[in-house]
């Protein structure tokens, strides 16, 4: 039978800002709600629904809204400004519109947003549902570009510039997140990041993708001026806990995963013998840095499965995969998360997105930090030097990470007893990481404190 909407707790609607960095954590806490009985509609643009390769169906709901551009999404406006202007406009009417649209059967309860759409709380308040934004990136990160939006910290910072933010660590230039450290390089996306914070004050609920022990002091420091809670790490429950087979199916996927080939050469190696490397779905290294990388890892020696994106393809040297054939796969796109919860793999050389920063740490596979821009440098300083669960390959002074470098750092965690604490502290961290999410962890009781109010703002 059908269910009714007295059948759930609360009816949600998820809605994340279309790019996979930002989906992923998004359908991850989607699930949670869900599986703890709460209605879930998973609310994506337009264009972004016809591009999906990869969602199996589950008991979330899909619907769709408009961002203004149906035929080509981000790619299609001519700037980010004029993006979001658009996203704004036209997704404050179509939100508006699926609300409406729900009133009488799942009248919607609460709205919960990636804070890069913060003009969502407008539509919240419209209807008097509970608002709940959910920052994808780090505490930490959040912390500065709120210090920033506050003019506590000014700009541009100086080269030689020791950083002090309450809540963090002392921080140099070179650690903060790229449209900071080399400010004006991207203003536009440096605009988004503060109009995070607009208006946060008024939401319900504000919840960030970390979890307590790992940001302890920086959770402590922020909840003193704006009560942030953590919900983290959001990776799929069957990674944490082995019996918890069910979350398999509710993959969401822009790119096409090359899954079976992955899993299978894996399963041919050794344990702990394969060196992973991936730049997560936006980075685009130089032609010359991907050279570096390629001839570091050809001369190392070790297996290694890379992450190619199509678009990067022709920057790989010429007759590459051939050549490393039989030490190394070269794929489009991965299943990350079961590439790195395999046992054949070793080392990740991560870009140090906020997503695989949080997947490698919960499987425990020690990293090779190797920040390309954004939030990456700040999630970088955080591996290295507080969670000692990495590496950060040096930069020369034409601002590449040469290839004997590449090999040094691989040696480092594969090799060397000087990876030896790095290697007991990833075990220690996928611990504590598993603790926050299981039942009466921390980030479940901040969920559960979420799902009581819901359940007494309906009742
Ligand atoms: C972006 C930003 O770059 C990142 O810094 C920010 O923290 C979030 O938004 P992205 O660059 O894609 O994200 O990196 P990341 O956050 O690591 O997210 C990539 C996601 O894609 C991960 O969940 C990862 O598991 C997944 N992935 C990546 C795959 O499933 N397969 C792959 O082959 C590569």
């Amino acid at each position: 039978m059908e269910k009714g909407k007295e059948d759930y707790i609360a009816h949600c609607l998820i809605l994340p800002y279309p790019s996979q960095g930002h989906i992923n954590p998004m359908l991850q806490f989607a699930k949670r709600l869900s599986q703890k009985g709460v209605k879930i509609t998973l609310v994506l643009t337009k264009f972004l629904h016809k591009t999906i390769q990869e969602f199996s169906s589950s008991p979330i709901s899909l619907e769709t809204i408009s961002d203004g551009f149906d035929e080509g999404g981000r790619a299609q406006a001519e700037s980010l400004a004029a993006y979001r202007k658009h996203f704004r406009l036209i997704g404050t009417e179509t939100l508006s519109e699926l609300v409406e649209k729900h009133k009488t059967d799942f009248a919607v309860d609460c709205i919960i947003y990636d804070p890069f759409l913060s003009w969502v709380l407008d539509v919240t308040q419209k209807f008097g549902l509970v608002s709940a934004p959910l920052f994808t990136q780090s505490c930490a990160v959040g912390n500065i570009y709120y210090h920033v939006y506050k003019e506590e910290l000014k700009l541009p910072l100086l080269e030689t510039q020791k950083i002090v933010i309450p809540g963090l660590p002392l921080l140099e230039s070179s650690d903060m997140p790229s449209f900071i450290s080399v400010h004006g390089s991207h203003p536009e996306s440096f605009e988004m990041v503060l109009y995070q914070f607009q208006n946060l004050e008024k939401a319900n609920w504000i919840f960030v993708n970390t979890f307590h022990k790992l940001e302890e002091e920086v959770i402590n420091s922020m909840t003193k001026f704006l009560p942030v809670k953590a919900i983290g790490p959001m990776i799929p429950s069957m990674y944490i806990d082995q019996r918890l087979m069910d979350d398999k199916e509710y993959g969401f996927s822009m790119f096409k995963p090359i899954s079976d080939v992955c899993i299978k050469w894996l399963n041919e190696r050794a344990r702990r013998s394969v060196v992973y490397v991936s730049f997560g779905s936006l980075a685009q290294l130089g032609a010359e840095q991907m050279e570096e990388l390629a001839q570091g890892l050809k001369m190392c020696n070790e297996y290694f499965l890379w992450v190619v994106r199509s678009s990067e393809e022709s920057k790989l040297p010429e007759n590459f995969s051939e050549e490393t054939a039989k030490k190394g796969l070269i794929v489009s796109w991965c299943p990350q998360l079961e590439v790195l919860a395999h046992k054949a793999t070793g080392c990740f050389i991560t870009h140090c997105g906020w997503n695989s920063t949080l997947e490698a740490l919960s499987l425990g596979v020690p990293m090779v930090a190797m920040p390309q821009w954004t939030d990456q440098s700040t999630n970088a300083k955080f591996i290295k030097d507080v969670w000692k669960m990495g590496i950060k390959a040096r930069i020369d002074e034409k601002g590449l990470v040469e290839q004997a470098e590449i090999v040094r750092c691989i040696k480092h965690i594969m090799e060397g007893e000087e990876g030896e604490e790095i290697r007991t502290n990833v075990i220690k961290w996928k611990e504590i990481a598993r603790e926050a999410i299981d039942e009466g962890g921390s980030s479940d009781k901040n969920i559960e404190e979420f799902i009581s109010s819901l359940m007494s703002n309906t009742s």
